[in-house]
């Protein structure tokens, strides 16, 4: 049995993700998508939102025979994998930008817990460039935002926009 954990903010999740998502399937009998809580951050969706958002366009995925988890987490993020008995992190890299900084958590998670590999991956071409802080900038300037992230989402992002 292979488990691995996806985590990031996931403020709101992108088709980007879902595209990793899928595509790590083919590699882990299990994913766990791993929610950072972090208080730092002033976020768009509560965690508690970003867990059912998830957890519905999850629903809607092909991924065969692998299972799929949303959880969130605090701390290290090795240390959480280790308590979760994770084989490996995995990550998207979108562009040569993205590498750099995620080489640098790759090999500082390492040196913390050599048991947790690392593996990159890259979503389709039609997702190299969106990410979910650009799609909160364009969305809440009135720009469009179809097929960048799932319905769901657009139609919760819109209620938060008028308030609601
Ligand atoms: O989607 P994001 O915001 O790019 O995800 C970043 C994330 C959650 C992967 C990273 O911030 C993280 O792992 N945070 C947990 C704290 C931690 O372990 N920090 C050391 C990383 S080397």
């Amino acid at each position: 049995m292979r488990r691995a954990i996806y985590p990031g903010s996931f403020d709101p999740v992108t088709n980007g993700h879902l595209d990793i998502i899928e595509r790590g399937c083919k590699l882990f009998d299990e994913i766990i998508i791993a929610i950072l809580v972090n208080p730092n951050k002033q976020p768009m969706f509560t965690i508690e939102e970003r867990r059912e958002m998830l957890g519905e366009v999850l629903a809607t995925l092909e991924h065969g025979q692998c299972r799929l988890l949303v959880e969130d987490f605090q701390g290290l993020l090795v240390q959480y994998a280790i308590e979760r008995e994770a084989d490996a992190i995995v990550r998207g890299i979108r562009a040569i930008s993205d590498y750099e900084y995620e080489l640098q958590m790759a090999l500082m998670n390492r040196r913390l817990e050599p048991r947790i590999e690392t593996v990159f991956m890259m979503p389709a071409e039609a997702y190299s460039y969106v990410s979910s802080r650009l799609v909160k900038e364009v969305f809440g300037l009135g720009g469009e935002i179809e097929g960048l992230v799932p319905k769901a989402v657009e139609a919760r992002m819109r209620r938060k926009l008028d308030g609601n």
